[in-house]
């Protein structure tokens, strides 16, 4: 059977003008762009974004804008597959890098898509989460989801900048993206869950299951310390397998956020990695370490706080050529392709 269909320009002018009056259109020319043979065919191109040449960008954003003209000073990543202006990084990942100064604030605001903040450098500044403040320190992963009021404050002595990660892609193609403002919240005087009642992995507060109210996002602080001692521990233990751990809920054990997942990956001195096919877009973020990754025959050579992209099933190779290890923060629609019941890995051939 032939695959080609007809074209637009095959039907008559008279046609085509008149489908236009009926707001009408033909589905068969398009046929091939809307059901790919086979497989998909992402628009998403891999980029690496260099922090080497984002950070001047993002500290002269501080200088050209106040931060109560911006209230949130952030230069996100366009994906270059769709182009200049475009705030998505992937199919479903919109990131940006913002920037706290020392004694700025931003005020609170929730919104209906849910967000993770990496932290890329600085000290001093914390995020407050429906009420609990947390501390920022690089490489913590501290949750802001869907409907939780957030805002930061900053009590240190240098610039703070972390990467943004969030589905707003998904709530805008939704038309369900919007957020309500309010003034800085009070914080509660603890430390916050992640070092009172999910201090240890395995352990949660016995309480009647039932009746948690928070058990949707009852941990919002990933602390890089925990998570690189992990990795290191694993590695240590784990033979010759990948070494890569998922953020979860601890109550639940399910993905920590509903649209977007989060790993953490350690590459051993020497390691190349080439994980399997899958369906999930993605961004990697360095947190440590450097290396080369090819994605879909592009060649990337990261370093710290780089931050690189990779469209659904492309054929990814990490490489770490160094004898220390390297750190990297994988975000992933795993997630909401699994709640569609949709995900998919393929072996690799
Ligand atoms: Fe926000």
């Amino acid at each position: 059977m032939s695959t080609q269909l007809g074209t637009m320009e095959e039907l008559p002018q008279s046609y085509r003008d008149a489908m236009a009056a009926a707001s009408v259109g033909p589905l068969w020319p398009q046929m091939r762009n809307a059901l790919p043979h086979g497989a998909p065919k992402p628009v998403t191109r891999s980029h690496l974004w260099s922090y080497a040449m984002l950070r001047p960008l993002v500290i002269e954003a501080g200088e050209l804008t106040p931060v109560e003209k911006a209230e949130r000073r952030v230069l996100f990543l366009a994906d270059p597959g769709r182009g200049p202006g475009t705030m998505q990084a992937t199919s479903t990942i919109y990131a940006g890098l913002q920037l706290l100064k020392p004694g700025e604030t931003a005020p609170a605001h929730k919104h209906t898509p849910s967000a993770a903040r990496i932290v890329v450098e600085g000290e001093g500044a914390y995020t407050v989460v429906d009420g609990e403040k947390l501390p920022m320190v690089a490489g913590d992963v501290i949750l802001t989801p869907t409907g939780c009021w957030h805002d930061h404050g900053h009590s240190g002595t240098a610039p703070v900048i972390w990467l943004d990660a969030l589905d707003l892609p998904l709530f805008m193609f939704l038309e369900g993206s919007y957020a309500v403002e309010s003034p800085l919240q009070a914080p509660r005087n603890r430390p916050d869950t992640s070092e009172v009642e999910y201090a240890t992995a395995g352990l949660a507060p016995r309480r009647n299951r039932s009746k948690r109210p928070d058990a949707a996002f009852p941990m919002m602080r990933y602390p890089w310390a925990r998570t690189e001692a992990a990795l290191r521990q694993m590695a240590a233990h784990h033979g010759g397998e990948a070494v890569e751990l998922d953020y979860i809920n601890p109550e639940t054990g399910e993905h920590a956020l509903h649209v977007l997942g989060f790993t953490a990956l350690m590459l051993r001195p020497g390691e190349t990695l080439k994980p399997a096919l899958n369906s999930a877009s993605a961004l990697f973020h360095v947190v440590q370490g450097s290396g080369v990754s090819t994605v879909n025959g592009a060649v990337h050579h990261w370093s710290a706080k780089d931050t690189f992209s990779a469209p659904v099933f492309a054929d990814i190779e990490h490489h770490n050529p160094n004898d220390a290890p390297a750190f990297l923060i994988r975000v992933h629609d795993t997630p909401l392709q699994e709640k569609l019941g949709y995900y998919e890995e393929r072996a690799l051939s």
